[in-house]
């Protein structure tokens, strides 16, 4: 989804910096627009850098080459329409009053009277202009025609007063967002534990029997959990990612140590997901000091336990459980098959051999698998497939009658049976079921 941040003038808009990195941490797309006063504070270079994306500052033509076309004093519509949220972080009390009274004098002022999107702002000011009751005034008309305000926070402010007026925290603001833009807190009461990275197996003090995996793909089921409302607790092998914010993180290195962390965990989880590349074997010795090159070398290894097998034989009724499948050839054959002996619920199938796709990638495809369904995603940012695939872990807490119904009734009134082409919706018994674009559902029928 796509999201328009509007930067006004005050001493915080060197944090609407941070505003954007939190909503693009969100998997949504950000664009920025820059009012004059925001200009002396924080130059649109680096909204332009950390975006990819041109920086809109004027209402008119800027730049020498840029003439004034049609195209030109017609952006703020197309943007208006482009934006599927508009929010200003910081808002000055001059933006409020603008926005309360129509004042359409530069870009954004323009834009916001052109959006139909949501409107949100976080305003940000000295503590008595906050109080006035001309700021108070206005902000009650907003909110009357519907613009969500984000409340400051107390506490010192950069005049030297303390009080309301701080900016409220990046993370907050883009959790309004998402509020805004009806993502669901869909995993609300639930605690989800998530297993990441590569496992370790030390040959000597020195030397480790390792694999590939960067734990990207579980750091992003784990943001994206927890965005959703979850409790998080991501078990993670060693991986260079900072864990998302708020989420417990549990360190582990080896096969064995992972077991242990999980198995003492699990009965927290209404959901785990072991995205997690486990060593499979480890030396069945390790040595006290380092190995010397003595000539040819040979180690025994001896297999590690399965963990998500043990997962499985412990799970409590009504515990969810999604295993992982990295597959070089036949990845689907291959990944049903470890659906069935591992007895999850799901499993998600990963083309390892693709490059530029998998392990130590950005982006990932992967193919959702159940007893009775397969989904295709195709390839994507990581944190974007993070969603997809919990988009599908949610809704196998639904009947699977639903489940075949939606996809046949969203097939038939579409007229296809590609559901690549599907973006209908459903209405089963008073609840609205939305048929994903971009993935391929294939309900087997068994
Ligand atoms: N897994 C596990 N414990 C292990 C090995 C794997 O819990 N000792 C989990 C992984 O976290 C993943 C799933 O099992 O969710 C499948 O992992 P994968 O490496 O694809 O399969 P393996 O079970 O190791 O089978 P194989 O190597 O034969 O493909």
């Amino acid at each position: 989804m796509k999201v328009m941040v509007g930067v006004s003038g005050g001493i915080a808009a060197y944090k609407a910096a941070e505003v954007v990195r939190a909503l693009q941490r969100q998997a949504l797309e950000v664009r920025v627009v820059m009012t004059e006063g925001a200009q002396k504070f924080i130059q649109p270079l680096t909204f332009a850098a950390l975006t990819g994306h041109k920086v809109i500052t004027s209402l008119w033509p800027t730049g020498e080459s840029e003439d004034a076309s049609m195209d030109a004093s017609i952006e703020h519509i197309a943007e208006a329409q482009w934006a599927d949220a508009l929010v200003v972080a910081p808002a000055t009390a001059g933006i409020l009053a603008k926005f309360a009274h129509g004042m359409a004098d530069d870009f954004l002022t323009t834009m916001y009277l052109a959006t139909t999107a949501p409107v949100l702002v976080a305003p940000a000011m000295n503590v008595n202009m906050w109080e006035h009751p001309a700021t108070q005034a206005n902000l009650e008309l907003l909110k009357q025609r519907g613009v969500r305000v984000i409340e400051p926070g107390s506490g010192h402010l950069a005049c030297g007063m303390v009080g309301p007026g701080r900016l409220a925290e990046p993370e907050f603001i883009a959790n309004a967002v998402l509020n805004a833009l009806g993502r669901s807190h869909d995993l609300a009461g639930e605690t989800v534990l998530i297993t990441a990275g590569g496992t370790r197996e030390a040959l000597d003090p020195v030397r480790f029997l390792g694999n590939r995996s960067s734990g990207k793909m579980g750091y992003a089921l784990a943001e994206a959990a927890q965005s959703r409302g979850a409790k998080v607790i991501l078990i993670s092998a060693p991986s260079a990612l900072y864990p998302p914010a708020h989420c417990e993180l549990v360190k582990v290195t080896t096969a064995e140590e992972m077991r242990n962390a999980v198995l003492s965990r699990m009965t927290e989880a209404t959901l785990v997901i072991k995205s997690a590349a486990v060593a499979d074997y480890k030396p069945s010795f390790v040595a006290d000091q380092k190995l010397k090159r003595t000539g040819p070398l040979t180690i025994e290894f001896l297999p590690t336990e399965d963990i998500l097998a043990e997962v499985v034989r412990q799970r409590k009724p009504g515990q969810l459980i999604v295993g992982f499948a990295a597959e070089t050839e036949n990845a689907q054959a291959n990944g049903r098959a470890k659906l069935l002996r591992k007895g999850v619920d799901a499993i998600v199938v990963n083309d390892v051999s693709r490059e530029g796709v998998g392990f130590d990638a950005d982006l990932n495809g992967a193919t959702f698998l159940t007893a009775t369904t397969a989904i295709d995603f195709p390839d994507m940012p990581k944190r974007a497939l993070a969603d997809r695939i919990l988009d599908e872990v949610v809704g196998l807490r639904r009947p699977q009658s639903l489940l075949v119904e939606m996809s046949s009734a969203a097939m038939s009134s579409s007229g296809t049976n590609d559901v690549s082409r599907l973006e209908s919706s459903v209405e089963i018994d008073g609840e609205v079921f939305v048929a994903g674009p971009g993935s391929r559902r294939q309900i087997i029928f068994e």
